[in-house]
């Protein structure tokens, strides 16, 4: 699995580096915008993004903030031509730049990966919420594709009315198995108490739960990704997926255990994958346990 920082803190990305563990960056508008300012008006914003391209090992994504297919274009065109001569980059579109149901622009995502990627610009598709969505965005010609893991967790976990910041934190992780289980159990008084398959099928209100607990066939983010690598594998689609939006170590397995092709790690994500306890521990024990006749080994002479 290859592994991308997901920031935009240069000394975040210059120490990840250090660690070897740096396959390139992901980067967003908000994520730079807050890092230039901690600047005070030291750096431009394009002297910042250049620095970032130039000491990627690998592709950083860049966002356009257009909301049509023309604007898209435009400013992807824009970003490639200005920052790749320092490295290599990708640029985000996402996947469906709708504000609102039936504006109009629910393709104009799609039209503008087709444009960009057949002038060989590569695009990496954003705010992927669903495995519909990545099969369409493969098909327009995505370089790479993101699903947001983190965000749909916590859209299913709004759906059963779990509160961030009471009932969960942002960087928990969530455990769809015991939601299985509790969705399990609140259809058994169903199943006991109706007649007929027909019935329990079309119990609209106790399946309330059990609908509440996913999203359209999707129970968590980890599972989304995993369909999309399904489908992808399923006809040899060379689209590569990012697993972006992980929020904890765990995810971050998970996704490996999947087979993702990438995973883009916030920082602070990456720090805790190395962190055991019992790691810690045996340190502990061997430096305590120090034997002279050993350390005499190291001894300069
Ligand atoms: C990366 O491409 C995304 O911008 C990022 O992973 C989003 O993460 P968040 O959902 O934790 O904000």
């Amino acid at each position: 699995m290859k592994i991308f920082v997901d920031t935009a803190e240069i000394e975040e990305i210059k120490t990840a580096i250090s660690w070897g563990i740096v396959d390139g960056v992901t980067t967003n508008p908000s994520l730079i915008k807050k890092a230039v300012d901690k600047r005070q008006g030291k750096i431009t914003m394009e002297e910042y993004i250049k620095e970032i391209v130039k000491i990627s090992p690998g592709p950083v994504s860049l966002e356009v903030l257009g909301g049509n297919c023309d604007k898209m274009v435009k400013e992807g065109r824009l970003l490639y031509e200005k920052f790749s001569k320092y490295g290599k980059v990708a640029i985000k579109i996402p996947v469906n730049p709708s504000t609102q149901e039936n504006d109009g622009l629910e393709f104009d995502g799609l039209k503008a990966i087709r444009r960009l990627s057949s002038e060989g610009i590569p695009i990496n598709v954003t705010l992927v919420m669903s495995p519909e969505q990545a099969l369409l965005a493969a098909k327009a010609g995505a370089t790479y594709v993101s699903p947001f893991a983190g965000r749909v967790d916590d859209y299913i976990r709004s759906k059963m009315g779990m509160k961030i910041g009471k009932d969960f934190q942002k960087d928990s992780y969530f455990d769809t198995e015991r939601i299985q289980i509790i969705a399990e159990r609140k259809i058994d008084d169903l199943i006991n108490n109706s007649k007929s398959v027909a019935e329990i099928y079309n119990d609209a209100e106790g399946w309330k739960f059990w609908e509440l607990a996913q999203d359209n066939g999707v129970w968590s983010g980890v599972d989304l990704v995993a369909k999309i690598l399904q489908i992808y594998r399923n006809y040899g689609i060379k689209t590569e997926v990012i697993a972006a939006s992980i929020r904890n170590p765990r995810q971050a397995r998970e996704v490996a255990e999947l087979g993702v092709h990438i995973a883009t790690l916030p920082f602070e994500v990456i720090q805790g994958m190395i962190s055991h306890y019992k790691t810690t521990e045996g340190m502990r024990n061997f430096a305590s346990d120090i034997v002279p006749s050993y350390s005499a080994l190291f001894d300069q002479k």
